[in-house]
């Protein structure tokens, strides 16, 4: 199916590594002009080369922090003088580190507000502004099934998710008069298949980090679907949530893309 995403102007945020790079690579597919917004420039131009090999008509990078406001202001002042106006908006950035709550501390709490959830505020205020004048548009942001489950480890992280989904649905209410349509997609564990396939402050740039074979073998026995995500899987379901032509008529949704591993009605 034609997406009608061809020529299009897309933000995604954290799209130099794993997840984020598969939704650039995606959207490349599809004809769209990209800006990759990242901390890692390195890591997000070979995206950036790669979207363009792969059918982006353009694809740019420009260095963003997504926790300062001043910074995403000026990615998509970026965005916009180079393809004409900002038409969809995928906020991607996030970070955890696995810890019971009982071993954590203000000093990450803060970090983790920041980088999940203060960081969506600024891209989608931000978005806002160029889209309600404009002809509006989508804005998808990147939750967790961590969100929906109550997650051991990631009490934090997954407590920030929920608030990224209940932020996105009262968005969504407020803007739909404006043809801005928001929704998020919740990953399960989602492994790049290299650490070719991120960048440097990759939560996945560490061998094991997150967690050891043995632990990924029975993650993907647990999951009705028996294998553990990949970011193309992810990627599939953000191009299809931003397209107006394939989903226009869906906002203020929570999707899951793991597997089964989270199912609700
Ligand atoms: N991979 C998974 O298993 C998984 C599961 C559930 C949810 N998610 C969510 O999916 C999204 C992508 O995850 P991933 O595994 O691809 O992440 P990743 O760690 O591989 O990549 C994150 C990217 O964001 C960039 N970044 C970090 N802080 C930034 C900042 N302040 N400003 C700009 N860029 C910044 C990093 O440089 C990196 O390129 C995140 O929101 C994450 O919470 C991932």
């Amino acid at each position: 199916m034609d997406l009608d995403l061809n020529n299009k102007s897309v933000i995604v945020t954290g799209g130099a590594s794993n997840i984020g790079r598969a939704i650039v690579l995606k959207f490349a597919e599809e004809g769209a002009n990209i800006t990759i917004a990242d901390l890692d420039t390195e890591a997000g131009e070979r995206v950036a080369a790669l979207a363009k090999q792969q059918g982006a008509p353009d694809a740019q990078v420009i260095k963003t922090d997504v926790t300062d406001l001043s910074s995403v202001e000026n990615l998509f002042k970026q965005a916009s003088d180079a393809y004409g106006g900002v038409n969809c908006l995928v906020n991607n950035v996030g970070w955890d580190k696995l810890m019971f709550f009982t071993q954590t501390t203000p000093d990450l709490w803060d970090k983790l507000i920041k980088i999940n959830y203060v960081g969506n505020l600024n891209c989608t205020k931000t978005a806002l502004d160029y889209m309600i004048p404009g002809d509006g548009g989508s804005i998808v942001s990147i939750s967790s099934d961590a969100s929906r489950q109550g997650e051991p480890r990631e009490a934090v992280y997954g407590g920030l998710k929920a608030a990224t989904n209940s932020f996105m649905k009262t968005v969504a209410k407020e803007n739909g008069r404006s043809n801005i349509r928001c929704n998020c997609v919740c990953p399960g564990v989602t492994v790049p298949d290299s650490t070719d396939e991120t960048s440097e402050n990759s939560m996945w740039a560490v061998k094991d980090a997150m967690f050891t074979e043995d632990q990924f073998a029975a993650i993907a026995k647990s999951l009705p679907l028996k294998r553990i995500g990949k970011p193309g899987d992810i990627a599939n379901a953000v191009v299809f949530l931003s397209s107006q032509k394939a989903a226009g008529f869906i906002t203020g949704q929570v999707l899951s893309v793991s597997g089964g591993y989270s199912m609700i009605g």
